[in-house]
């Protein structure tokens, strides 16, 4: 049976993030080549969240405008919290734009690890507050959670805990999902009489079992809640969402010797038996059908390719590269807004930019689409079945008619018919007997200089 609730996000990101050391806000360092902040939106939607509030401080309007700019899908309004006093506080500023939802799931911006599977149990929880737990043998630092008869009743902030409290393994993940009638009383209720000065969010855990409101926990790894404060936590996120990634695509099929030296994006596709080969980086946007090889120390951005595709070793295609069935790219070729048709070959240190290069076409090694004049990018168009003999200069704009053959060392703009033969090299001239003369003159001056 589908959940008819409607559930609404608060995410808080009003922090200072100053221990990033970085002019660029803290939730839009990237994890997996997205924000951290939209790791969180999108796990909150994937979650069954209809609607989004993020907590921003009020110097932050950078970063307000950013998050808008690249949410234009996405229900998202943006909050501010006038001064930072606490996790409790920032919810408050949130309220008046969170929409009437039944349920509110809070979470933090900087915590890119957190699973929607996770969520979507917090809020499918029936208890009016559901926390979020994990166990762990190094608690330093976090809120803990207190329990009687196996339910919680209380968190307690590791700077108020008396030793006896830190002991407690069982640490508050940070994220809460409220049934949200209660949350503006609970909220009004905080006090900020405790280490930090803060008004606590947690805290709402206390009040709510004083008032016989019912409390759940859902318990997750200590690794989906991890909150990314210094360059160093953004790296070892990093690690764990690939390591995440490479056993997604291996679990659906993709074949890689050597898994931990490939680095996916969060939005990598891949079909299944593709192979992948050490040292491969795939930026975002790439969309790989099955059974295509990709082969090491490749690096791939903004590409779709179809079945049967080969890449590489060491190939570099950019955005807007598009393989047809069965294409081949060979060593050392860059591509760029290149559609490369079925069983076309580019085989050998090439660069092709702006280009549209027909089925079953061959271009040799060494072509280079010459795209850009220095103001603006001129389309190459070659035909089915053309051959580019190697080394040549496609001086765009250029059209190369359907099975034509361009002469190796060409330099060739403007239209070659079909079928034609058309190249550019200059006649073979030879003098016979001319290297002997030379050496002759030149043996002779040298002796003349050594006396
Ligand atoms: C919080 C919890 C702690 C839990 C831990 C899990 C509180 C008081 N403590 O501690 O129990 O174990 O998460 O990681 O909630 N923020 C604002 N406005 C503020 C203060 C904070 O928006 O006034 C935002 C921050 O940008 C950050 C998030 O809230 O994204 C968490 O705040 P932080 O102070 O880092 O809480 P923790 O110390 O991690």
């Amino acid at each position: 049976m589908t959940d008819s609730r409607k559930f609404s996000a608060i995410i808080l990101a009003a922090g200072k993030g100053t221990r990033m050391k970085s002019d660029l806000p803290k939730v839009l360092h990237k994890v997996a080549g997205l924000e951290m902040i939209f790791h969180v939106i999108n796990a909150a939607q994937s979650a069954g969240v209809s609607h989004t509030t993020v907590v921003t401080s009020p110097i932050q309007e950078d970063l307000r405008n950013n998050i808008l700019s690249k949410a234009s899908d996405t229900p998202l309004t943006m909050a501010v919290q006038q001064e930072q006093l606490g996790t409790g506080d920032a919810v408050k500023a949130a309220l008046p734009l969170a929409g009437n939802p039944d349920k509110a799931l809070i979470l933090f911006g900087d915590t890119p690890l957190m699973r929607p599977d996770v969520l979507q149990q917090m809020v499918e929880d029936s208890a009016d507050i559901t926390l979020l737990g994990f166990m762990t043998d190094t608690p330093d630092g976090y809120g803990r959670i207190i329990c009687e008869d196996n339910k919680p009743i209380a968190i307690i902030e590791h700077k108020d805990a008396d030793e006896q409290t830190r002991q407690i393994k069982l640490c508050n993940g940070g994220a809460l999902a409220v049934n949200a009638s209660l949350l503006p009383d609970l909220l009004n209720s905080l006090e900020n009489n405790n280490a930090q000065s803060e008004y606590y969010l947690p805290d709402i855990v206390g009040l709510a079992h004083a008032q016989n409101i019912s409390i759940d926990l859902v318990v997750c790894h200590q690794e989906d809640t991890m909150g990314v404060d210094t360059k160093s936590g953004l790296a070892k996120a990093e690690a764990l969402m690939q390591s995440r990634l490479r056993q997604k695509h291996l679990d659906n099929g993709v074949t890689m010797i050597a898994p931990e030296t490939v680095y996916f994006s969060y939005d990598t596709i891949i079909g299944s038996d593709s192979a992948i080969e050490p040292h491969c980086i795939f930026g975002i946007g790439v969309n790989i059908d099955s059974s295509v090889t990709i082969k090491g120390f490749s690096h791939l951005e903004g590409v779709r390719a179809e079945t049967g595709v080969q890449i590489g070793p060491y190939a570099r295609l950019r955005p807007g590269t598009h393989l047809g069935v069965n294409a081949k790219i060979g060593n050392f070729v860059e591509t760029k807004k290149a559609h490369i048709m079925q069983d076309a070959k580019v085989n050998h240190l090439s660069y092709i930019g702006d280009a549209h290069i027909g089925e079953g076409a061959n271009i040799g090694a060494g072509t280079i689409t010459c795209n850009y004049d220095g103001y603006d990018k001129h389309l190459t168009e070659i035909g089915a079945g053309a051959f580019i003999g190697s080394n040549s200069s496609l001086i765009a704009p250029v059209k190369i008619g359907e099975g034509a053959y361009i002469g190796s060392s060409s330099s060739i703009s403007g239209e070659v018919n079909a079928d034609s033969l058309a190249l550019t090299r200059a006649p073979l001239r030879e003098i016979e007997g001319w290297s002997v003369k030379f050496r002759m003159k030149k043996d002779k001056s040298d002796k003349a200089e050594d006396k």
